[in-house]
């Protein structure tokens, strides 16, 4: 029986049904499912032999949904009742009871939590294969004389291995913002029924540990309408696909003959069609690209969850697609990211070469002036002079006459010497000693803190 006189419109079928994308939560649906057999026969709700025919049933399901020979049909509406539909099928009139003290307003919100936890947990593991990749390259370069930038001018030079750092850094916070969405996945919401719980006393602390939820949601109310777990896992991608792109925007720059740092792997760049010379960075490009739509689907969840009155509304089915792409995205973007880290080969002799320009030495300068007694703002302007008089003179500072230093500052004159050891390249990294510089010893005491942050999140 039903309510209704007239069949759906067609068009309302399309717009409304979500097997299209939903059903990449079947395996979630299933467990959930045996789950909640178990647990109905365990309180007394159900037989234990309709258990076992349930059991049976949802046995068969799986097997077909996994060696995708489940015979979908058109009218579908979603994972959740194609699986009923077919379990029924299979198991016989049965099949209606396992329905018994359930809604789809909870179950569907349970399958989500499963899989956004799993999916937390595995991009917690791919973002730690990625920091490890870093640290590696780092360790292998720790001494490489490099140009750091800031306005993608040189402004002090820092060793490479130091700059992969900074990567490893910004991935192991994206990584405790998805422990953080792991955690908060964590509470069960089904048993919460409808939105206002169930007439049968059911046993929610059993699903809990079944199905490896760490609590059960307390609120019924809240446990249907809630998705902020999805939000907080679409956060921590939105963050993590950001900084990709800027080791991705990098990548771009140092690959290219201009800059000459580096080569990327034949694995992770592509030919030009028309000029057979190119060897074109387009996952690095893709990395900086893609991640605009991860943050895209933040927004876009922001925007459906905004002055959504409590509790379920149909609203809400719109969260599977944005959460589905980001975790696509961001899960192949961290596979391109540890790719390219390890396999891309830095160019020593260029990025020293590029890291040599004196007049990157100039802060160090103003800071010998202070320490012979000069306030830094004054030896600022100081050496603003000097380089101005060198590179109008289009000499390095180290070649400037004692009577063109003398012009500028008669006390630099004077340390002619203590300016000329400024002015040795590697004086300017390892006079970075302050801690989390980038002098040797500093990027050493960086190392062992990396690796001990690396080992700790792989226990945790
Ligand atoms: N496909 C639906 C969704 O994704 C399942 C829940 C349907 N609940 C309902 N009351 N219509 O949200």
């Amino acid at each position: 029986m039903s309510r209704f006189h007239e069949p759906q419109h067609p068009d309302f079928h399309r717009l409304n049904a979500s097997l299209a994308f939903d059903r990449r939560l079947w395996p979630q649906d299933v467990a959930q499912s045996r789950a909640h057999a178990r647990m109905l026969a365990e309180r007394g709700i159900i037989e234990t032999g309709d258990r076992d025919a349930l059991l049976a049933g949802l046995d068969s399901v799986e097997r077909e949904l996994r060696d995708e020979r489940f015979p979908f049909r058109e009218d579908d509406e979603d994972i959740h009742m194609a699986i009923e539909r077919r379990l029924t099928e299979i198991a016989g009139p049965v099949g209606g009871r396992l329905h018994t003290a359930r809604s789809r307003n909870d179950q569907v919100v349970t399958d989500l939590a499963m899989y956004t936890r799993e999916r937390s947990a595995a991009a917690r593991a791919a973002i730690a294969s990625l920091m490890r990749e870093l640290l590696i390259r780092a360790e292998g370069h720790i001494d490489w004389p490099m140009p750091g930038y800031t306005h993608l001018q040189r402004a002090q030079p820092v060793y490479l291995g130091h700059h992969l750092l900074a990567y490893f850094w910004m991935l192991s916070r994206d990584r405790s913002r998805f422990a953080f969405a792991e955690a908060e996945s964590g509470r069960l919401p089904l048993g919460a029924g409808a939105l206002a719980g169930v007439s049968f006393d059911t046993d929610r602390g059993f699903l809990a540990r079944e199905l490896g939820f760490s609590e059960v949601a307390p609120n019924s109310i809240d446990a249907v309408s809630g998705r902020d777990f999805i939000l907080d896992y679409l956060g921590a991608a939105a963050t993590c696909s950001t900084h990709l792109s800027r080791l991705g925007a990098e990548l771009v720059l140092w690959s290219s003959a201009e800059f000459g740092f580096c080569e990327l792997p034949d694995a992770w760049s592509s030919g030009s069609s028309i000029m057979p010379q190119k060897k074109n960075p387009d996952a690095a490009e893709l990395l900086r690209a893609k991640a605009p739509r991860v943050v895209g689907h933040l927004a876009a969840l922001h925007g459906v969850m905004h002055a959504l009155p409590l509790t379920y509304n149909k609203d809400l089915q719109e969260d599977k697609e944005h959460l589905f792409d980001a975790v696509d995205t961001l899960e192949l973007t961290l596979a391109a990211a540890t790719g390219m880290i390890a396999g891309v080969r830095f160019d020593r002799a260029r990025m020293r070469e590029a890291a040599s320009d004196e007049l990157i030495a100039a802060t160090d300068v103003a800071d010998l002036l202070v320490r012979l007694g000069m306030p830094f703002r004054e030896a600022h302007g100081v050496v603003a002079g000097l380089v101005r008089t060198a590179v109008d003179a289009g000499k390095k500072l180290s070649d400037l006459t004692d009577a063109e230093i003398a012009a500028v500052s008669d006390l630099l004159a004077e340390h002619r010497e203590d300016f000329q050891a400024v002015l040795a390249q590697s004086s300017w990294l390892e006079s970075k000693i302050s801690e989390g510089g980038t002098s040797l010893a500093r990027v050493r005491e960086q190392i062992d803190l990396a690796r001990a942050v690396l080992d700790e999140g792989a226990t945790a």
